[in-house]
């Protein structure tokens, strides 16, 4: 009889205790976004069913880090305190604390909370070698003007990720709240092994993105070498342009075929009259898994992972620029799919050096520099450096016009002995409005 009761005693302690966690859990499914941040929650409770399966784990272990970080941000940085009163915080800071504490504040901002969740942009990038720092100040320049919450997805290599993560940890959240995920550098894993015998894993990263990354819609993926001058808000856009055969979006390789590579050199198909860059790639993934792609191997239509290898074997004698390569082939059979913008969206040093031939940045500024070629470490384009540079030294949250414009500036004016320190009022254009637009913001907010 006691057992009994015993028993009965421990089941209601049971039910109220489950009670209380779903109680708990609540607002924590409602306010974090339902993709990606849902997924890493599932995942994470799998894990614990243990399936260590290389990437498979890997997302498991990272996913519940990225979920864990955004918890911790919101319980530290950035719930209401003393030291963060609400009406410090933009409404978009701190989805899940802001909607349990009941502050004047929450009644106003919980609809766009759980808006803006859903409007979190994806950004990717693939850190391999000596890129960490170069890769941190790429990320840096991507929180400067956005507002938009931002989802960092890192590909790296094993021995970068404790870098990797102790650099984000100590960044002071500015206007964008962000999340990060690190991954191992890896194939999707039903074809893992057959993928490894023929793929470089750095190099072919960005291609296997959308076979890695199945719960998320949209990415941005961008080289190590790209700062972004404007807010990620900007080219996040362009996803709604997209006519409905539009999967993704890459600028032109050369505005001027007279030096273009591939017109002049290429042994295999390409894009267009120059074929495109893929330092700055805009995917709806969504549509590329779907897809069923045109091909020069078989009169049957391909999707997305049946492609890739067999195009690799056919053209891998010939393909000078990996990756880029192949997504030029595969262009070149599905024109319809490509969206195409302009060069200020991914503008290198080939649109300076022998003079300037990129028409929209001149008419509008630079939007995203591409420092390809190593241009951020050398002293070939000096240009291009002190924009690296000055990202790169200016500490976040610090002053934009005092610790990033007015340095900069100066810094260019040396340069202005080479064709692109010429074209450099080009590089601060955007920049300057960037700077100016956010400021307005700030000061019109209090
Ligand atoms: C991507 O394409 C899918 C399918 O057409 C669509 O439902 C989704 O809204 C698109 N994503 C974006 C961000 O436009
Ligand atoms: C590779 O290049 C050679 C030499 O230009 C050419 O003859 C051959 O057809 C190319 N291979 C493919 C698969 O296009
Ligand atoms: C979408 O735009 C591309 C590029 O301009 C074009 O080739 C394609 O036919 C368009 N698709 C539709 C359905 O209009």
């Amino acid at each position: 009889m006691r057992c009994y009761l015993h028993a009965v005693l421990l089941c209601m302690v049971f039910a109220v205790l489950s009670v209380l966690y779903a109680f708990n859990q609540l607002p924590v499914a409602s306010s974090l976004e339902s993709k990606d941040d849902g997924r890493a929650d599932r995942r994470t409770k799998q894990s614990s069913g243990k399936q260590p399966h290389d990437i498979a784990w890997n997302i498991v272990r990272n996913g519940g880090g990225a979920y864990q970080k955004e918890h911790d941000r919101c319980n530290d940085a950035l719930s209401v305190t003393y030291w963060n009163p609400y009406w410090r915080l933009s409404p978009d800071v701190c989805g899940m604390n802001c909607l349990l504490e009941p502050s004047p504040r929450e009644k106003t901002a919980s609809a766009s909370v759980t808006k803006t969740h859903d409007e979190r942009m994806h950004l990717a990038v693939v850190a391999c070698g000596p890129r960490l720092e170069e890769t941190l100040t790429m990320l840096k320049s991507s929180l400067l003007f956005s507002t938009r919450p931002l989802h960092f997805h890192i590909f790296a290599e094993d021995h970068l990720h404790g870098s990797f993560r102790e650099a984000l940890d100590s960044w002071p959240t500015v206007g964008s709240r962000f999340i990060f995920t690190i991954y191992q550098i890896t194939f999707p894993s039903d074809n893992a092994k057959e993928w490894k015998k023929l793929f470089k894993p750095c190099a072919s990263q960005r291609l296997f993105l959308p076979l890695i990354l199945k719960d998320v819609d949209s990415l941005l993926y961008v080289d190590t070498d790209i700062l972004f001058l404007q807010p990620v808000e900007e080219i996040w856009s362009l996803l709604a342009l997209f006519n409905s055969t539009q999967l993704a979006a890459l600028a032109p390789e050369h505005e001027e075929p007279r030096i273009g590579w591939y017109n002049r050199f290429a042994r295999h198909p390409y894009y267009g009259k120059t074929g495109v860059n893929s330092g700055v790639m805009l995917m709806n993934m969504t549509r590329i898994r779907k897809k069923y792609f045109k091909n020069d191997m078989t009169s049957v239509l391909l999707q997305w992972e049946e492609l890739l290898m067999p195009l690799l074997q056919k053209y891998k004698l010939n393909i000078t620029w990996g990756d880029q390569d192949l997504l030029n082939i595969i262009f070149h059979h599905n024109p319809e799919s490509l969206y195409v913008f302009p060069c200020q969206w991914n503008y290198r040093p080939d649109h300076c050096i022998y003079g300037s031939n990129c028409l929209t940045a001149e008419r509008e500024g630079v939007f995203i520099l591409h420092g390809n070629r190593g241009v951020y470490h050398d002293d070939k384009q000096p240009a291009f450096r002190a924009v690296y540079e000055a990202i790169q030294k200016y500490p976040l949250g610090g002053n934009l016009v005092q610790d990033l414009l007015q340095p900069l500036e100066s810094r260019l004016q040396e340069t202005k002995h080479t064709y692109c320190g010429r074209a450099s009022h080009m590089f601060t254009k955007r920049l300057e409005r960037s700077v100016r637009t956010l400021q307005r913001e700030t000061t019109g907010g209090r």
